[in-house]
């Protein structure tokens, strides 16, 4: 797929069929995050492949904006150190596994942002780290709409050479 097409056509995908993705799916997904770039190079980061599936129930119990991790064929916990770039790393990063994702017709989408310290003893992550978000990937359980998204006019929020003056004009 390219890129740009992946771009226009991803949405958020929360209804997962009951359909394993293949290791060298998973694989790519947890490739795209790995090879992501982030500040200084620093990759501040961990990104815990969740499987199982009695995990993955405990974790949408966990998120209460994400119950339907519970029914993902998979899910993606990541993990940040504490660095003023983490956030930015990391959701480059989430948005580059969820890219890889969509090329191979596999859906997901982003749970919570920070504030899922409860899941730390569920996985076994050190207490200085911090449970960034939690992303659950599927093959979508419905047909996903191709090409419409719900966004504000461009012209609302880009702009041409100056702020009073909307692109493309
Ligand atoms: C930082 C961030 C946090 C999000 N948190 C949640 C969440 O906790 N639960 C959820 O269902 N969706 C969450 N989303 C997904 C957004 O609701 C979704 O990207 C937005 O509604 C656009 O969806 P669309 O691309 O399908 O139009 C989050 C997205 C971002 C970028």
């Amino acid at each position: 797929m390219d890129v740009f097409d992946a771009i226009q056509t991803m949405l958020a995908v929360r209804a997962y069929a009951d359909k394993p993705v293949a290791p060298d799916a998973v694989r790519r997904i947890v490739e795209a995050a790995w090879l992501t770039g982030s500040s200084m190079n620093q990759q501040p980061w961990r990104f815990i492949v969740v499987q199982e599936r009695e995990t993955l129930r405990q974790l949408g119990a966990l998120a209460k904006s994400g119950p339907y991790i519970a029914k993902a064929a998979l899910a993606v916990v990541v993990v940040i150190e504490e660095s003023p770039y983490a956030v930015s790393d990391a959701s480059r990063a989430i948005q580059s596994m969820m890219l890889a994702a969509w090329d191979e017709g596999i859906g997901s989408n982003w749970v919570g942002f920070h504030g899922l310290d409860a899941v730390k003893p569920l996985l076994g992550i050190p207490d200085e780290l911090d449970v960034f978000a939690i992303i659950p990937f599927g093959y979508p359980a419905q047909p996903v709409g191709k090409g419409y998204k719900q966004r504000k006019p461009l012209d609302q929020i880009a702009h041409r050479e100056r702020f009073d003056q909307p692109y493309p004009g």
